[in-house]
């Protein structure tokens, strides 16, 4: 085609501008998806004319939160499922298991772009779900499916076709575990939103948004797999070991605050001799190991706390990755703890960003993490001190440790990790 055919102007006129005053506000409008967490990630609903990737391996459960979203998405219009790896009876089977009775969703297995074209245009639906976009094909790309030319066409083809007609794409895309193939990874230019299932953890699925041109990239849906299908799991219940007495050494409570939730979680520290004399090893999944090496290095260097003789381990319990950077003052913590053998507290939690200079820093959102801490039955917090803007009472000339007590929560706030340290222990 043409580079300048005027696709998007069938009379042949003219591109025309129009007042931004005068734009139909409806045409950014949400649907509801019916998942309530799924709209939190996805920062309000599925926004219409807007294309999100579903990435994930193998098994995770991609068709099933597509299938859950087409039999309750908030929306009259009609729902176009195709299905290019399973037939139309496994489809079924899965909307059986799931007890999906509603009748607007209409199935058509194929992978053929020009057989989903036709049926877009014979069904005009609001949603489209393509399971899986590594099954769409077309002559005009090659005859190979899953190369990026043919990911790249098919996509954008239908990614015109929902912003033509006011619908919304979910394609669901495969990511192998050894990260992100370069396939799908070539899509997130294409599309407005990419969620990704993180690694498994038994069966609570992890759906992080990475991407979202209508919302923000640091939310995080928790589900559970059961039997009929995804559940949403209580965040509160899921991460906390709950313990009787006092912890064992390198345990530390963290108040994160993922997107706009704050979650408390375990974080555990262990440190062991090095196994070789010439280098020691950092092993954390749940926490990016940079982060640890450098919290390490800051422990060391303020505290005068050995580490670089040591291998670290670092796990979150309940599986969760952290990414959040107010879990550095609890990772801090508890790796103090492994290393000295002192436990920590009970009912104490913890977060703050920490310097290289060995400074707590600030963190956003810190009344919410106090009330969460609160409403889990912890009754002291440390952290950085308080933002004035936060606080109505904000002074400037705050001691290196204060104490207050805000709604019922004694707040030991710290200036930097020496006093972080001398306030635990
Ligand atoms: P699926 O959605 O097919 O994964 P994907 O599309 O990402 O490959 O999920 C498949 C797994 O989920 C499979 O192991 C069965 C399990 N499952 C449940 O446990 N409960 C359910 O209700 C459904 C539909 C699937
Ligand atoms: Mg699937």
């Amino acid at each position: 085609m043409d580079q300048h055919s005027p696709r998007n102007h069938p009379k042949g006129s003219l591109p025309q501008s129009i007042p931004l005053s005068a734009v139909d506000a409806q045409e950014g409008s949400r649907i509801p998806s019916g998942i309530p967490e799924l709209d939190r990630v996805l920062g309000g609903g599925i926004m219409k004319r807007s294309a999100i990737l579903v990435g994930g391996e193998p098994g995770i459960g991609k068709s099933t939160l597509l299938l859950q979203i087409a039999a309750a998405a908030g929306t009259k219009g009609r729902i176009l499922y195709i299905s290019g790896e399973e037939s139309a009876g496994q489809v079924r089977i899965r909307g059986d298991r799931l007890g999906i009775t509603t009748d607007r969703i209409e199935l058509c297995c194929t992978g053929k772009l020009e057989a989903v074209t036709a049926v877009l245009e014979a069904v005009k639906p609001m949603i489209l779900m393509v399971d899986s976009v590594q099954t769409l094909y077309t002559d005009e790309a090659g005859m190979i499916p899953g190369t990026i030319n043919q990911l790249k066409y098919c996509s954008s083809e239908l990614i015109t076709w929902v912003k033509e007609h006011d619908a919304a794409l979910f394609l669901a895309a495969h990511v192998t575990k050894e990260g992100l193939i370069s396939g799908p990874k070539t899509l997130e230019h294409l599309v407005d939103t990419v969620l990704y299932f993180e690694q498994r953890h038994g069966d609570r699925r992890f759906l992080r948004v990475t991407k979202n041109r209508f919302g923000s990239v640091d939310e995080i849906g928790i589900f559970i797999m059961e039997e009929q299908g995804l559940k949403v799991a209580d965040p509160a219940l899921l991460f906390l070991v709950r313990r009787e007495g006092t912890l064992a050494p390198g345990i530390a409570t963290a108040a994160v605050l993922e997107g706009t939730r704050a979650l408390l979680v375990e974080i555990q520290a262990l440190t062991v001799p090095a196994k070789s004399s010439a280098m020691s090893r950092v092993l954390s999944d749940r926490i990016d190991h940079h982060r640890v090496s450098r919290i390490a290095a800051t422990l060391e260097k303020h505290l005068g706390l050995r580490l670089s003789d040591q291998d670290i381990y670092i796990n979150v319990a309940g599986g969760i990755r952290i990414t959040e950077v107010g879990v550095e003052l609890p990772l801090a913590c508890a790796l103090y703890s492994a290393r000295t053998g002192h436990p920590i507290p009970g009912r104490i939690a913890i977060a703050g960003e920490l310097s290289l200079a060995g400074e707590v820093r600030p963190v956003r959102g810190l009344i919410r993490r106090i009330k969460t801490i609160q409403s889990l039955g912890f009754d002291q917090f440390l952290g950085p001190q308080l933002d004035p803007l936060e606080e109505s009472s904000g002074s400037h000339h705050q001691t290196p440790e204060a104490k207050k007590d805000i709604q019922g929560t004694t707040v030991l706030a710290v200036k930097d990790i020496q006093s972080a340290i001398k306030s635990l222990f």
